[in-house]
């Protein structure tokens, strides 16, 4: 009786969030979800809750229950609604007619997959890509890995992922738009735009799926899968910002993230949910778990028992099980128990039909079978439409004495480092179904640029890492055998410039690759400092999935191009910004930190009431590091110099219904042309909560001829200001605001206005 009592005490109003108001069929495509689901038993309904993965290529653990002629059994039976890790379109053929000609209703598998930054083209990880700061360049990525996607029988992507991530030691920060919500939510949406398309029926164009719902990204110590604690308006007004974008998007599905957030997990969380998601963003896709999260909600400590965890989660709004092997055994049993009430079932079920609909499977469920790789893949639009975005993606982080751009004819080139000649790292982590080794390398590209390919010498230096399987090759860091330094050194020597590749191999950084040590792993250091004694001239290009500290880099050598992991046509843009033929004009969304002891690091924090350095101990520092970052967000070089001049703002006070303008000129005070992202930061500077010292609200990409001035204007307005305050709803406060137009989150005009 106690437990019906509580059942029945958590289907308040809160808890039915989204649910009740789904219920009224709209449209005629809702019309057909409903005939359906009144056709269908229970068990064939929960069926549809049920994703397991393809046995042959694994991105969590091993699963712990069926075997695959198990597996095949259950899909025959209708127990399995989704499939993932099935790609190509033998693979998803052979699954779906099994789906399709043995159940009872014939209801087609929907496919799902990690496209997230490409699938045979590898366009640069989405940290590199963020970096662009345009977003048409994400959604061009998107849309080109969901034509590709599609071609091979895929229907559902696991992408975006748009955690904020303030932590560098956190493997994933590679996969996101860094650590600002306004960038990160216009990226979100752009990447869903390019997945989706304007219609999902159509055969180019995917599911999206926003992740990790919610706040992984502050995983405490950047320590993967690790607990979060964040305050509710740190969860709103940082976190959920861009998955918010992604619902106003049109986003399909969701994806639960596997942290607690204060001791509660994400997929057991109706607050997130259902009163946010499904209510208050009246969300009509479905959430699936991530791999596994409904059973680990057990691991938590929340729930005692797989049954207890299912039953949390799917009153919480977790509608899809990936791999969890915990809503197939046990809620129809719930259910029976008076535990769960099957509307929640039926709200689940209906929402992934509804998904499958508006991907046309009920009309043709073969569809995205039938073009797998009709030149549709890695073809040369493609690849060049890869190498655009790259080039997009380069951040300048330094350039003394102009030694960039380089020589075509006329300069010998060293090309020194293990990375240099690598053709897989390039393609980096969660690289969907590309061919590895398949990326332009960095030396490939400057040998496919220069006049000469005799003015080209390489020299390797000590091998960074030994050629080991994926899952354990960030492990083989060669920290025992220096050999290569001598040779590297004799070489740079001779030469009249260097370019020296640094970083990570793509395997650093991903899913389960935290690490407390962000600085040059191996024999990097070494090889630096050896090669930079006997030549000054030195390029580094830095190629890496997250922010590393590069201090003594930094301090010492002329020139630093920070180049991440570009994807197919890495080097060939990296080449065309080497050499000039592209004028870098990228800007970090992640700040770098000066030393590891700094993270999480970022530009949006508090003041604190100790910033102010007071002459005694008494004020928020380190005393034996800066406060600041080395690289701050925002940062960017480019091969021209620009200069803002005459702020003016259209006034000093603007009420709630008002708009100011903000206007600034901006001069290409240089030789070449050039672009420039131009930053828009507000300080709200007394509000019901503490605010952020800076604040993105806008930004441009513009471009300058050499010598040319342009005026840009910003819009501000009351939505612009607003946030989520001590009485917990969204508004903006009347007050005091600074605000600065800009380079970066460090420099700008600054102006002020008041709010009334
Ligand atoms: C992984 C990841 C998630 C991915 C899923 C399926 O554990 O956390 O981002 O989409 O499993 O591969």
């Amino acid at each position: 009786m106690l437990k019906k009592l509580i059942v029945t005490a958590l289907f308040s109003p809160l808890v039915f969030h989204g649910v009740q108001a789904q219920n009224q069929p709209k449209t005629e495509m809702d019309m057909k979800v409903e005939e359906l689901l009144s056709k269908m038993t229970l068990e064939e309904k929960i069926g549809q809750l049920n994703q397991y993965t393809a046995r042959w290529e694994m991105t969590g653990p091993a699963p712990t229950g069926s075997s695959e002629q198990e597996l095949l059994e259950e899909i025959k039976s209708g127990q399995v609604g989704s499939m993932l890790n099935v790609t190509g379109a033998e693979a998803t053929l052979k699954a779906q007619k099994l789906a399709v000609e043995n159940t009872r209703l014939g209801i087609p598998l929907i496919f799902g997959y990690d496209v997230i930054h490409g699938y045979k083209t590898i366009f640069p990880i989405p940290l590199a890509t963020a970096s662009s700061w345009d977003p048409s360049a994400a959604e061009l990525s998107a849309h080109i890995a969901a034509v590709e996607a599609a071609a091979s029988g895929l229907h559902w992507t696991f992408a975006p992922m748009v955690d904020i991530s303030r932590d560098a030691r956190w493997g994933r920060v590679m996969e996101g738009a860094g650590e600002d919500p306004y960038l990160g939510a216009k990226m979100a949406a752009a990447q869903v735009r390019g997945f989706q398309g304007d219609d999902l029926s159509a055969d180019n164009t995917i599911a999206a799926c926003a992740k990790h719902f919610a706040a992984y990204g502050f995983a405490e110590a950047g320590r993967d899968y690790n607990t979060v604690e964040i305050s509710e308006y740190t969860l709103q007004n940082m976190v959920l910002p861009p998955f918010k974008a992604a619902v106003e998007a049109g986003v399909a599905t969701l994806m639960n993230s596997f942290n607690v957030i204060g001791g509660l997990p994400s997929t057991a969380n109706p607050h997130l949910l259902r009163d946010i998601l499904k209510g208050e963003w009246d969300f009509d896709g479905f959430v699936v778990s991530d791999w596994n999260s409904i059973g680990e909600i057990k691991n938590h400590g929340v729930a005692p028992d797989l049954k207890e965890a299912a039953r949390l989660a799917i009153i919480a709004g977790s509608d899809m099980d990936m791999e969890g092997y915990s809503y197939v055994p046990f809620l129809k049993e719930l259910v029976d128990e008076g535990l769960v009430d099957e509307a929640l079932i039926d709200d689940a079920a209906r929402r992934v039909l509804r998904i499958k609909f508006e991907l046309g499977l009920f009309d043709d469920p073969y569809k995205y079978s039938k073009l797998d790789e009709q030149g549709l893949v890695l073809n040369e639009e493609h690849l060049q439409a890869a190498r655009e975005v790259a080039r997009k993606s380069i951040v300048l982080l330094k350039n003394e004495n102009n030694l960039l751009p380089l020589k075509k004819e006329g300069q010998k080139i060293a090309v020194i480092g293990d990375l240099a000649d690598d053709k897989d790292s390039p393609i980096g982590s969660w690289r969907a179904q590309a061919i590895a080794g398949s990326a332009v390398s960095l030396l490939e590209g400057i040998e496919n640029a220069v006049a000469d390919q005799n003015a080209v010498a390489f020299e390797r230096g000590p091998v960074y890492v030994s050629n080991e399987p994926e899952f354990t090759k960030h492990l083989q860091i060669n920290h025992t055998d220096p050999t290569g330094i001598d040779q590297a050194v004799e070489l740079a020597q001779k030469m009249d410039v260097v370019v020296l590749a640094l970083g990570e191999n793509c395997f650093q950084s991903g899913e389960g690759r935290s690490q407390t040590d962000i600085g040059l792993k191996g024999y990097q250091q070494q090889l630096l400092e050896a090669v930079y004694e006997v030549n000054k001239n030195v390029v580094v290009v830095l190629m890496n999935g997250r922010p590393l500290v590069i201090d003594w880099m930094a301090e010492k050598v002329p020139a630093i191009v920070e180049a991440w992991h570009l994807g197919s046509e890495a080097g060939n843009a990296i080449a065309d910004v080497l050499f000039g033929d592209y004028n870098p004009a990228g800007k970090l969304t992640v700040s770098f930190p000066r030393s590891v002891g700094q993270c999480p690091i970022y530009y949006n924090h508090f003041s604190t009431a100790r910033a102010d350095d007071t002459g005694t101990v008494f004020w928020s520092h380190y005393t034996d590091e800066s406060n600041d970052p080395l690289f701050p967000f925002g940062y960017g070089l480019s091969y021209t110099t620009f200069e803002y001049s005459n702020l003016k703002l259209s006034a000093s006070e603007i009420s709630a219904d008002q708009t100011l303008k903000v206007r600034v000129e901006v001069k290409n005070t240089g030789t070449v042309d050039g672009e420039e992202v131009v930053q828009l930061y507000v300080h709200d500077l007394y509000g019901s909560i503490a605010r952020p010292v800076k604040e993105l609200k806008g930004f441009e990409k513009i471009f300058l001829k050499a010598g040319e001035s342009k005026t840009v204007e910003f819009e501000l307005t009351a939505d612009d200001l607003a946030f989520f305050g001590a009485d917990r709803s969204w508004k903006a406060e009347p007050g005091d605001f600074n605000l600065w137009v800009g380079t970066n989150s460090q420099m700008g005009l600054k102006g002020a206005f008041k709010l009334k």
